[in-house]
C-alpha cells in the first residue's frame, strides 16, 4: 500500500494523506539551521547542534506521535483546523504534503479555505521561513483568524527535559509589533536568542503556553483559539511560546500571503543591549533579517536560490537509464540522504533525539563517502575536524561534539575500526578531487595545537594502530567493538544500565575482529596508494607488506570453510562460524572482505556470497547474522541483548547489504547485485509502506529480519551510513563510475537486460557524458571506451585533464 507517490519532476514526494504509519519527515537547511519537519508539521529547529542550540521543544515518545512542530491554527466559524492536520486532526476536505529537496509545502482545505505553508532555510541564513497563503475558494466572503504556534527550548534540549527546578524559573520575552523575541538566559551567558516573527500587523498575540492553552488542555485543543482571542501574555518562566493571532478577510477566490520567520540571532558581546539597564536585548541584527523576508518576492528569491544551489549540486551525477527507480534514487534520494546524513551524522532525527550522540568519527567518516562529490570543500574541512580528535597513538574518540568540534569523553575511544575510517575518508576525498594538499594540513591530535602534525601522520597513525594491535591470531584486536557496536567481545556486562558501549574495559589481549582485517586489507591499500602520491614508495611497500601478512591471517585463521568467521572472542573461541550453537555467520566480513578483494583469486569469495544468500538472504534485505541469538551471551555483549531479528541481532542491518552487493560486482555477479540492491531501496518498496512503514525516499537503518514477528518492518529512517554505501554502490559499483587518482574508472556490473544508459559525471570540474552500450546484455566487462572519439587503450581510466570543461565517453560492454 502506498501513502502518497513521486513527483520526478518536481524532486518531490508526495504524501496524500497526513495518517502514515509513521511521521514521514524531512530535513530543512544545509549548513548551520536545521529543521526537521514531518509531514503533519510536526519537528524541531536547532542551530549547529541539536542538544545545546535547540530553538524549538519536541515531545519524544509522545502520545500520540509527533507532538511539538510549528503550527499554524486556522478559526473559521467555530471549526478549528490546521492545514497539516495536527495538532487539532480535525478531517480535512484535502490534505497534501510535498516534502522537496531542502523544503516542504503543506496544503489543507476545508469549507472552502485553503491554506498552504512553505517552508524551507534560506541558503546562508539562519532562519526557517514559511509562507502562509489562504486562499477563500467558496462563494462567500470569509472571515477567518489564524494563530502560528511554536514552543521554545530553553536551547540546552538535555537540560530542557530534565531541569526543572532551575528552567521552570528561567524563561524570559520580548515583544515587538509583531515580532516575538525568546531570550532566556541572554541575561547572562548567553549571546544569542531567537525571534519569530510574520510581516503583517498583529491582532493580538501570546508568548505564554498556559495562557495559550489554558490548563488540562494540550496544542490539540488552545483555549485562545477557541475563544478566538489572544491574551497577550508575556512568559515569565514557565514554558515561553510564540503565537501570532491573524484577522483575515478574504472576498471569494482571493489570496493572502503571510511571511513567518523563525531566526536565531548572535549578538557579538559588545553589541549585546539596546538598553543593558532595562535588559533590553540589541534587536539589529534580527531586524536585518526579517527585513530579507519581508516579502514574498523575496520568499521567492530565496527560493528560486535554494532550488538553483541543489540544481547545480544534483547535476553532478545524474544518470538516464530505462529504470526509472534507479534514476529517481541516484539522481534525487540517494544523494540528497547523503547530504542530510553528512550533515547530521547520527544526531538528529526522529529516533536519534538529537540530545545523545553528535558527530561519529567512523559515521562521518562513512558519510563523506558519498557526499564528496557534492561540496568537495566540506568533505575536505569535515575531515580535519574528524582528524584534529584523534588521539597520538592513532585511535580515535568514537564521537564528537558538532558545535564544540571537541571530543566527547562520555563514549571516549577503543572502537579499533575508527582510524581505518579515517582512511577511507581521505582517500575518497583526494581521489575525487586530486587535492594532494589536504596530506598536508597541519592537524591537531586531541583538540591540541601544540601536537598538530600533517594529516598524512594521522594516516600513519591510523594504520599502525591496527597494526600494531593485533590478537593471538595476527587478526587485529576489536577493542569495544568494530563497525558492529553491538559485538561487545571485552565488555562482560551483567547489570542493566550499563552502557555495551563504555562498560568493561576499552581493549583486551586476546579478541579479535575479521572484519577489521578486511577493512585493513582494503584501506591498508588506500594507504599505500596516498603514500606513492606524496613520493613515499618505501612507506607505500611497507603497508602493502602488512596488508599481505593481513590477507595471509585472514585466509588462514578468518576462513571457516564456507564463509569468513566474524571474530575471536575473549577466550579466542570463534565468532560467526559453523562451529557456534548461535550466530553462525555474520554478514560483515563475506561482503567487506571480498569487496577488499580478499579470496577473490582463491575461489572463496563465491563460496562466501553463495553462503550470504543461503543463509542470511530474505525477500526483505540481508541479515546481519543467522541463526539469531536466542539468549543473552556474556561473552558477546549487546548483540545478544536484543529479541531475534532485530538491529544487530539478525536484522537487515541496510548499511552492510551494498557491501555485499559491492562484493557481488567485484566477482562480476551483477544480477545480484542489483536484487540485493533492490530489496532495501526505498523506492522498490515504497508499494508495501504499510509493512516498511518508514519513509519510502530515504533508506532506513534496519529493517526486522525473519526471527521477528514484524519482518520487513524499518526503524530508524534517515540517519545511517545505508546513504552512503548505497550511493557508493549503485554510482560507483553498479554503473560503474569510480573515481581513481589519475581520473574516472568506468567498469559497470549491471543486471540482465538492464539496457543500455547514459550518465552525466562532473569530476574535478570537468562534465562527463558517459554513454554506455550493452549490446549483448553482459553483466560485467568493457570491450571498447572511446574518449572524445578516442579510444582508450589497455586501461578503463579516463585521464583526467585539467582545462577541459566536457568530454565525452562512449562505452561498450561486453
Ligand atoms: C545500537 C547500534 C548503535 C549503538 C550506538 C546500539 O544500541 O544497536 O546500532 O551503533 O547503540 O551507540
Ligand atoms: C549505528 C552506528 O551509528 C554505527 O556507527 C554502527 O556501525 C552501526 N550502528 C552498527 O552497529
Amino acid at each position: 500500500m502506498k501513502f502518497g507517490y513521486f513527483d520526478d519532476a518536481n524532486k518531490e514526494y508526495v504524501i496524500t494523506t497526513p495518517k502514515t504509519p509513521l511521521p514521514w519527515i524531512n530535513y530543512l537547511g544545509c549548513n548551520e539551521f536545521f529543521s526537521l519537519i514531518s509531514n503533519t508539521q510536526g519537528g524541531y529547529t536547532f542551530y549547529k547542534d541539536a542538544k545545546l542550540l535547540r530553538l524549538t521543544r519536541y515531545r519524544y515518545n509522545n502520545v500520540p506521535t509527533d507532538m511539538g512542530g510549528k503550527y499554524f491554527y486556522v478559526k473559521d466559524g467555530d471549526t478549528v483546523w490546521n492545514p497539516g492536520w495536527q495538532p487539532t486532526q480535525t478531517e480535512l476536505d484535502e490534505y497534501e504534503c510535498r516534502h522537496g529537496i531542502g523544503y516542504s509545502r503543506f496544503t489543507g482545505k476545508k469549507n472552502g479555505l485553503k491554506a498552504s505553508a512553505l517552508s524551507f532555510v534560506p541558503m546562508n541564513d539562519n532562519c526557517e521561513v514559511t509562507q502562509l497563503t489562504l486562499t477563500n475558494e467558496s462563494n462567500e466572503k470569509k472571515s477567518v483568524k489564524v494563530f502560528s504556534y511554536v514552543e521554545w527550548c530553553l536551547w540546552n534540549a538535555d537540560d530542557d527535559m530534565k531541569n526543572f527546578q532551575r528552567l521552570l524559573s528561567c524563561g524570559e520575552m520580548e515583544v515587538e509589533g509583531s515580532t516575538i523575541y525568546h531570550k532566556t538566559e541572554y541575561r547572562e551567558r548567553r549571546n544569542h536568542y531567537a525571534v519569530y516573527s510574520v510581516n503583517a500587523p498583529v491582532a493580538g498575540f501570546d508568548t505564554s503556553r498556559d495562557e495559550f492553552l489554558g490548563a488540562y488542555r494540550s496544542a490539540a485543543n488552545p483555549e485562545v483559539v477557541e475563544k478566538g482571542q489572544c491574551t497577550n501574555s508575556m512568559a515569565s518562566g514557565w514554558s515561553p511560546i510564540a503565537c501570532q493571532q491573524l484577522n483575515v478577510e478574504l472576498a471569494p477566490g482571493e489570496s493572502k500571503d503571510f511571511v513567518f520567520v523563525l531566526g536565531y540571532i548572535e549578538n557579538p558581546q559588545e553589541e549585546k543591549w539596546e538598553d543593558s539597564a532595562m535588559q533590553v536585548i540589541n534587536k539589529k541584527r534580527a531586524h536585518e533579517m526579517l527585513a530579507r523576508y519581508a516579502t514574498t518576492d523575496d520568499v521567492k528569491k530565496a527560493l528560486d536560490e535554494l532550488h538553483a544551489y541543489w540544481a547545480k549540486l544534483l547535476s553532478k551525477y545524474q544518470v538516464s537509464s530505462k529504470d526509472e527507480k534507479v534514476n529517481r534514487m541516484v539522481n534525487i534520494w540517494n544523494q540528497y540522504q547523503c547530504m542530510v546524513t553528512f550533515n547530521m551524522s547520527r544526531s538528529a532525527s526522529y529516533y536519534e533525539s538529537g540530545i545523545g550522540r553528535g558527530m561519529g568519527f567512523r559515521d562521518s567518516c562513512q558519510d563523506l563517502l558519498g557526499f564528496v562529490h557534492l561540496i568537495p570543500d566540506r568533505a575536505r574541512e569535515r575531515i580535519i575536524d574528524i582528524a584534529s580528535t584523534q588521539f597520538e597513538d592513532g585511535s580515535a574518540y568514537h564521537q564528537y561534539q558538532p558545535l564544540t568540534k571537541k571530543g566527547n569523553s562520555d563514549i571516549g575511544s577503543g572502537f579499533n575500526d575508527d582510524p581505518l575510517w579515517l582512511i577511507a575518508g581521505t582517500s575518497a576525498y583526494v581521489r575525487e578531487t586530486g587535492d594532494v594538499s589536504i596530506l598536508d594540513v597541519m592537524t591537531p591530535f586531541d583538540n591540541d595545537a601544540s601536537k598538530a602534525t600533517p594529516l598524512m601522520n594521522h594516516l600513519k597513525r591510523s594504520f599502525d594502530y591496527i597494526a600494531t594491535h593485533k590478537g593471538p591470531h595476527d587478526l587485529p584486536l576489536i577493542g569495544r567493538a568494530d563497525w558492529n557496536d553491538c559485538l561487545n567481545l571485552n565488555c562482560f556486562s551483567e547489570h542493566p544500565g550499563e552502557s555495551f558501549q563504555t562498560f568493561g574495559p576499552s581493549e583486551g589481549p586476546v579478541a579479535e575482529s575479521v572484519f577489521i582485517a578486511g577493512m585493513f586489507v582494503k584501506y591498508g591499500e588506500e594507504y599505500a596508494q596516498l603514500c606513492e602520491l606524496k613520493g613515499d614508495n618505501a612507506e607505500a611497500a611497507r603497508a602493502r607488506a602488512e596488508v599481505e601478512k593481513m590477507y595471509a591471517a585472514i585466509l588462514k585463521d578468518g576462513w571457516d570453510g564456507e564463509w569468513f568467521v566474524r571474530a575471536y572472542d575473549a577466550f579466542s573461541h570463534k565468532v560467526g562460524s559453523k562451529e557456534c550453537e548461535e550466530g553462525q555467520i555474520f554478514i560483515e566480513p563475506q561482503g567487506f572482505c571480498v569487496l577488499a578483494g580478499v579470496g577473490v583469486k582463491e575461489g572463496l569469495a563465491e563460496k562466501a556470497l553463495n553462503s550470504v544468500k543461503e543463509k542470511l538472504d530474505t525477500k526483505y534485505g540481508v541479515m546481519i547474522l543467522q541463526p539469531a541469538y536466542t539468549k543473552y551471551h556474556l561473552e558477546l555483549g549487546e548483540v545478544s541483548s536484543y529479541p531475534p531479528g532485530y538491529k544487530e541481532n539478525a536484522g537487515i542491518f541496510c548499511h552492510n547489504n551494498p557491501w555485499v552487493s559491492i562484493a557481488e560486482t567485484v566477482i562480476g555477479r551483477g544480477d545480484r547485485a542489483f536484487e540485493i540492491y533492490k530489496k532495501t531501496c526505498p523506492a522498490y518498496i515504497e508499494d508495501i509502506s504499510e509493512i516498511h512503514r518508514t519513509e519510502p525516499y530515504v533508506y532506513s537503518q534496519m529493517v526486522a529480519g525473519a526471527d521477528a514477528p514484524r519482518h520487513g518492518e524499518a526503524k530508524n529512517s534517515w540517519l545511517t551510513g545505508t546513504a552512503a554505501w548505497t550511493f557508493v554502490n549503485v554510482s560507483q559499483y553498479i554503473l560503474g563510475v569510480y573515481p581513481t587518482h589519475n581520473g574516472l574508472q568506468i567498469n559497470p556490473c549491471v543486471p540482465t537486460g538492464f539496457g543500455d544508459f547514459d550518465l552525466i559525471r562532473t569530476y574535478r570540474g570537468v562534465n562527463y557524458h558517459v554513454s554506455v552500450k550493452n549490446p549483448n546484455g553482459v553483466q560485467k566487462g568493457v570491450t571498447k571506451i572511446v574518449v572524445d572519439g578516442k579510444e582508450l587503450v589497455g586501461t578503463s581510466v579516463i585521464p583526467y585533464e585539467a582545462g577541459k570543461t566536457d568530454v565525452t565517453v562512449q562505452v561498450v560492454m561486453g
